[in-house]
């Protein structure tokens, strides 16, 4: 009786509609000036370490400029809409990379670079960030991720004492708005919690597993047999959400984002666990985009960011997800017509569940789409003047002209491969004419 009353819960839960936001690396800019161009990253006052002389413009943007990260206008804009697009969703994904790419080597008025100043700079981006969550959703429940920005130091996890005073700032901050939570947050930053429809989370902390990472950590092991033993004795499915995906992004890049031994261990967890995975979702490339994970029927599905930082439209994405249809829908604002546009998963590839494997088949048959792909990728279809050799400067590094089988290739093993040998082989060992770029 008690199974079958179980059985009867667990499926009424999972035919009800869940309707929810994915936002993902705002990278609010605390330092933000909205009379400073781009060369100056929008700053008033330099970098450690880089030569930058910042004079003011005529020209103010005060939304936010291509190039920069985002003023607080621009993120307090996004939430706007979300809200107008639905005040109450069942949660909010926060997929990491809340604070500015420069926000921990920012010199002080006076040029010099103040470590501990900056580190506040950091805890009060976090602030003001989540107090954009209380506002505009002040009963939503929020599932955030570290991202490799977030921490003093871009990739590095902050340690010893000052890495428990981080993670009690971030655990006292965030634990209101996620409610339950498992105790593992305060040992590296990672947690499972359980929404209202009781939907399984598994919220990861990838930093541990990225290439940039000085030491290896024991954390980055224990986190991934926690994962394992997660998946093991949850009973219904799980969403997996994390900042940095295992995969190599589409822009070539020329490294991968993780070690090669944690993509194999995390390859293996989700391919023996693949029966109780729903979704695996991630932000870090400041695109929309998705990876399949070979040998099953998953995806990475990869969310556009709110900074307009790689020169992108900033976005995030509203999922409605049921039994037997799931879509989602990007909202993109257009920060040269200043406006909001709108597109849909179902009307882009006339499909009504979120199927990555058909959507590879479509783009890996027609140049055409994948294009178009390409564009909405970095919300640039809004523009429709937009010419195919600019998106393919700025998105993948290569010349639309010259390039074209080796882009194309790029393009669809990044989508197909997540160990970075089998991308290499994919695209035909070309690793030298990849440029890199920074996350
Ligand atoms: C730049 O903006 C600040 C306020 O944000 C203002 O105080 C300053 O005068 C402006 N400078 C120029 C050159 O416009
Ligand atoms: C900025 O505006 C001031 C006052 O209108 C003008 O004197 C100056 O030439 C302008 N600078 C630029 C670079 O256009
Ligand atoms: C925005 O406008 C500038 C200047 O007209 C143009 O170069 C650029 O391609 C436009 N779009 C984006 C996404 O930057
Ligand atoms: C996704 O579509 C492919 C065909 O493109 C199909 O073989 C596969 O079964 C579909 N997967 C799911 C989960 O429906
Ligand atoms: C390729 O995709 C484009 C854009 O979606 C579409 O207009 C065209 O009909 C497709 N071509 C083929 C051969 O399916
Ligand atoms: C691409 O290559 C062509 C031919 O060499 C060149 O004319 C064009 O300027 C290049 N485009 C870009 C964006 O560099």
């Amino acid at each position: 009786m008690k199974e079958l009353i179980l059985t009867l819960i667990v499926s009424i839960c999972s035919a009800q509609y869940l309707n929810f936001f994915v936002v993902t690396d705002i990278h609010y800019d605390i330092a933000y000036q909205q009379n400073y161009s781009y060369p100056y990253l929008c700053h008033s006052v330099g970098i450690d370490g880089e030569k930058l002389n910042p004079v003011p413009t005529n020209d103010t943007a005060p939304l936010g400029r291509y190039f920069c990260d985002s003023p607080m206008t621009l993120a307090a804009l996004a939430f706007q809409q979300m809200k107008a697009v639905n005040p109450n969703p069942d949660f909010i994904l926060l997929l990491g990379d809340s604070v500015a790419h420069f926000t921990s080597t920012l010199l002080n008025q006076q040029g010099v670079y103040d470590k501990e100043a900056d580190k506040n700079l950091v805890l009060s981006t976090f602030t003001k960030v989540t107090q954009l969550f209380t506002k505009y959703f002040p009963n939503t429940q929020l599932l955030p991720v570290i991202g490799n920005n977030d921490g003093f130091s871009d990739y590095q996890i902050p340690e010893g004492v000052e890495g428990t005073n981080y993670l009690k700032f971030l655990y006292n901050l965030w634990s209101p708005l996620i409610g339950f939570m498992t105790d593992t947050f305060m040992k590296g930053g990672y947690y499972a919690s359980i929404t209202k429809g009781g939907l399984n989370f598994i919220c990861l902390n990838s930093n541990y597993f990225s290439t940039h990472i000085k030491l290896p950590l024991i954390e980055a092991d224990e986190q991934l047999e926690w994962l394992r033993s997660q998946l093991q004795a949850n009973r219904a499915k799980s969403i997996i959400i994390m900042h940095i995906s295992p995969g190599v992004s589409m822009y070539g890049k020329g490294d991968p984002d993780w070690d090669n031994d944690y993509v194999t261990k995390f390859l293996s967890i989700v391919t023996a666990f693949q029966s109780k995975i729903s979704y695996i979702f991630a932000g870090h490339y400041h695109f929309g985009f998705f990876q399949l994970v070979p040998g099953t029927q998953l995806s990475i599905i990869v969310h556009p960011s709110v900074s307009p930082f790689f020169g992108n439209n900033p976005g995030f994405r509203y999922y409605t997800l049921n039994g037997n249809t799931q879509d989602y829908i990007d909202y993109t604002y257009d920060l040269n017509q200043t406006g909001w546009y709108t597109h849909s998963f179902s009307q882009m590839y006339n499909l009504d569940t979120l199927n990555f494997t058909s959507v590879y088949s479509m783009l890996s048959k027609n140049f055409t789409m994948l294009n178009q792909f390409l564009a909405r990728s970095y919300g640039l279809d809004v523009e429709p003047g937009i010419a195919n050799e600019y998106v393919w400067n700025l998105a993948l590094g290569l010349n639309y002209t010259t390039q074209q089988s080796l882009g194309r290739s790029v393009m669809l093993c990044s989508m197909q491969y997540l160990a970075f040998s089998d991308f290499q082989k994919c695209i035909g060992n070309v690793r030298g004419l990849l440029r890199g770029r920074n996350h």
